[in-house]
């Protein structure tokens, strides 16, 4: 599903690009693939041991010149304004708090060039979920620290945090629904600023 959304952002030759909770590093290897000798790829996670195993993964795949890691929260990146051709997210968003996610993806329009892209791979509880879905959520309300995503609306929120949307693409994951989405960062009202609220809870 992470190859679909590596798809999805279709990354390019020289181009920088940044991965926001990379894990054990495949996405971070397949970007610099992609972006090449003359390209940059940045990687934000909190975990240390995720940062040693993605290293790992990044230098057997003989990239590891071409990728930065940085430990540090998508909340609060710390990067410049306007830099990035694209950044990648995939099963991160949905582990943030409901009111965390216009603040993430302000973030990531804050970063992202005019025209730069955002990838989000996240489960789902868009439309009709069915059966599973409802299962995980009770999971998730009854032992949030094993069950630890909350789905979320993710076309909703890229599109209230100011993103034009692009492609928006429905899958599914052990039987659960999952949202690939494509953003771009246009003109908005909302460069600058935090939106007010997500309303993915409705
Ligand atoms: C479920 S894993 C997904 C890993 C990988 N992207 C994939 O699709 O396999 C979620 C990742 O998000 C990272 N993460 C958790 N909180 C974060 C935060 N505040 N900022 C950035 N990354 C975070 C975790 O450390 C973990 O590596």
């Amino acid at each position: 599903m992470s190859g679909a959304g590596l798809a999805v952002l279709s990354p390019r030759e020289g181009e920088f690009l940044l991965e926001i909770g990379f894990g054990t590093g495949s996405g971070l290897a397949a970007l610099a693939r992609a972006a090449g000798p003359r390209g940059r790829v940045l990687g934000v996670d909190p975990s240390c041991g995720m940062m040693r195993r993605a290293r790992r993964r990044v230098a057997r795949t003989g990239h590891a010149g071409r990728v930065d890691f940085i430990i540090g929260d998508a909340r609060r990146l710390p990067l410049a304004e306007g830099r990035l051709d694209g950044v990648f997210m995939s099963f991160t968003l949905e582990l943030f708090p409901t009111d965390a996610i216009p603040r993430v993806l302000a973030e990531c329009r804050r970063v992202l060039r005019p025209g730069g892209r955002l990838a989000v791979v996240a489960m789902s509880r868009a439309g009709n979920a069915g059966p599973y879905a409802r299962w995980y959520r009770r999971l998730h309300n009854l032992l949030p620290g094993i069950f630890d995503c909350e789905p979320i609306m993710a076309r909703r929120a890229l599109e209230q945090a100011g993103f034009r949307i692009e492609r928006s693409q429905a899958g599914k994951v052990w039987r659960l629904p999952v949202e690939i989405i494509l953003g771009c960062k246009g003109e908005s009202a909302l460069d600058g600023q935090v939106p007010a609220g997500y309303a993915g809870t409705s």
